[in-house]
């Protein structure tokens, strides 16, 4: 089974009422490694996989399905789109953006997914207290999100205390000795950053 965007209006309506358990994207989800090991161990917590491959986005809900997880679901989607159809604001408590496609070649960097727009979309999507987490190999890609978020984000400790499972692509890099670049944000307020 496949869920496109068109075809599935929303995801479990339960998931962003305003008194819904937290709410976690891994965008780019990729074969769902990430997102439903966190489901598997964080059971009161729902976790939504964005990816744009219909083939990968079956494999996760083959995989969901196998486990019997009621707390993970995943959508095909493309950049900023399923956020926009699928997310109203201020539901998600934390965006993980793992591994993006790097896009290294200077005359492809406009097809990184993490631009201006995108931000603005996550700014909209996060919940109060929420997080944004980026992790990435390409130090050229990590360079640009800090630039990007230089302004009306402020930087959190990566650890939060909670036991984590390794994407696909950390894992693999990790396996070569590499260490990938992390950061965790939380956005200003509007209101504070007009303030000051
Ligand atoms: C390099 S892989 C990283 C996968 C995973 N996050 C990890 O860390 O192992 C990037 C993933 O993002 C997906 N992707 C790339 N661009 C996308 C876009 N604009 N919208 C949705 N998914 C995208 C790709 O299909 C791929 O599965």
């Amino acid at each position: 089974m496949n869920h496109k965007i068109d075809e599935v209006v929303t995801i479990p309506p339960a998931w962003t009422e305003a008194s819904a358990p937290p709410l976690e994207v891994d965008f780019g989800c990729h074969r769902g490694a990430f997102f439903i090991g966190m489901a598997a161990m964080n059971p009161g917590t729902n976790f939504l996989g964005l990816e744009k491959q219909a083939d990968r986005v079956n494999k996760c809900l083959r995989k969901i399905g196998r486990l019997g997880l009621a707390n993970a679901f995943a959508v095909q989607g493309l950049g900023a789109e399923p956020l926009q159809k699928l997310l109203p604001s201020a539901s998600v408590t934390t965006f993980h953006l793992y591994f993006p496609d790097p896009w290294p070649k200077r005359r492809h960097a406009g097809r990184r997914v993490f631009q201006v727009s995108f931000l603005e979309e996550i700014r909209r999507v996060l919940r109060p207290n929420g997080t944004l987490r980026l992790m990435t190999d390409c130090e050229s890609y990590f360079c640009e999100m800090r630039d990007l978020t230089r302004v009306g984000w402020n930087e959190l400790p990566w650890e939060d205390g909670r036991e984590t499972v390794e994407t696909a692509f950390e894992k693999t890099f990790r396996a070569m000795g590499m260490k990938p670049h992390q950061v965790c944000l939380k956005p200003i307020a509007i209101e504070a950053l007009v303030a000051t």
